[in-house]
């Protein structure tokens, strides 16, 4: 007998929901049976793309899509008001990253949730890529030893047109800054996920190139509880933009991964896992160049997290931390402050 799939609904229906509903679509636990858009008009529009029932209310499409999950796909500073009502109707909680645009208002989200016993995923589908899986799983067994020194360097470019065609890209209020906390999130993800807690935090950022509020450059050097040094160079000024890295130095050894590629593997004694590498792609200097097959596995995860009553991949609780050390950047460098990320 065939097993009953999870009912999902989208709201937001721009640039990466497309992405969402095909991941949904193609997930042996799952099918799409809606979507909301922000008007009448965009929800006409959507249902022809989508080929489901399009609504342009959230409230109405809460209480008559019939459905069980809702995969929040509208602008980072406007995640929490429909993931507020999402809570209240019982719904779990799929949410793009950032988790928001503040830590009051990530902190409402998280706990909307946790009141309401809906199960809230975070989209960080880079945790995925085969070759970030084998450094994860390298480092869990201790074969890099102690971890001295991790870095994150996501110098990407952006087009003008990129913030131009979009009323909230670099903006403060939509984007919550522009290239640290809407790009360089998605490694400073897992440089986090592989270093932990990271303490305090020393940055400086600038806006260079683009005509917005947030910065399209940044660095920062981060100091994790368990005495790890780390840094983060960030950007969208970067032409042309160069696929993202991500560095890790143990005691035995150091691992370097160019757009979740594994391109150095120096561990003392473990060979590298020969990993497909195939699934991936980067967004150096095109936003939607992104592999859908990622979605896919945290739409699956998600699932198998109600089913089992388990933690999804991604909570609140880590999206949280990752914001929280890019507004420490930014807090640090307005006040040319070390930042402490304990209190
Ligand atoms: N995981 C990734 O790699 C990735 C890639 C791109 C974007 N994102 C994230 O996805 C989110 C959306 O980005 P995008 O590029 O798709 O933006 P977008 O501007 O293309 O789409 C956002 C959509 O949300 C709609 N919207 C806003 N408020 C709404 C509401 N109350 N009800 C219904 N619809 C509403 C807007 O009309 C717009 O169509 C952002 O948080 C972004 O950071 C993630």
């Amino acid at each position: 007998m065939e097993k009953k799939k999870l009912r999902f609904g989208i709201i937001g229906t721009g640039a990466i929901a497309g992405m969402h509903a095909k991941a949904i679509e193609a997930c042996e636990g799952s099918e799409l049976v809606g979507v909301c858009s922000s008007s009448v008009d965009r929800a006409k529009l959507a249902e022809e793309k989508f080929s489901v029932p399009a609504y342009s209310s959230v409230k109405e499409f809460l209480a008559n899509g019939n459905i069980d999950v809702v995969a929040i796909c509208t602008h980072s500073g406007n995640h929490l008001e429909p993931a507020l009502e999402a809570a209240k109707a019982g719904k779990h909680i799929l949410l793009e990253k950032p988790i928001e645009v503040s830590l009051a208002r990530a902190d409402e989200l998280i706990a909307a949730c946790e009141e309401a016993g809906v199960k809230l995923g975070v989209i960080f589908q880079n945790r995925l890529k085969p070759g970030y899986l084998h450094l994860k799983k390298a480092v869990k067994e201790g074969h890099l030893g102690k971890l001295l020194l991790g870095t994150a360097a996501i110098n990407w470019y952006r087009d003008p047109d990129y913030y131009n065609s979009s009323a909230w890209k670099g903006t403060i209020s939509g984007d919550g800054g522009a290239a640290l906390i809407n790009q360089g999130v998605h490694t400073i993800d897992l440089l986090l996920d592989i270093m932990g807690q990271p303490n305090s935090v020393f940055g400086q950022v600038r806006t260079m190139v683009h005509d917005i509020e947030g910065e399209d450059l940044g660095v920062a050097v981060v100091n994790f509880e368990s005495g790890a040094l780390g840094t983060i160079t960030g950007g969208t000024s970067l032409y042309p933009g160069s696929p993202e890295r991500l560095e890790i130095y143990g005691e035995k050894g150091n691992v370097v991964l160019e757009a979740g590629e594994i391109t150095t593997w120096n561990v003392k004694g473990l060979k590298p896992e020969s990993v497909d590498n195939k699934i991936g792609g980067s967004g150096a200097s095109d936003p939607m160049a992104i592999d859908y097959r990622l979605h896919l596995g945290q739409v699956q995860d998600m699932v198998d997290a109600i089913l089992e009553g388990k933690d999804p991949m991604v909570t609140g609780g880590d999206a949280r931390r990752s914001l929280a050390l890019i507004l420490g950047i930014y807090h640090s460098s307005r006040e040319n402050l070390m930042i402490d990320l304990t209190k």
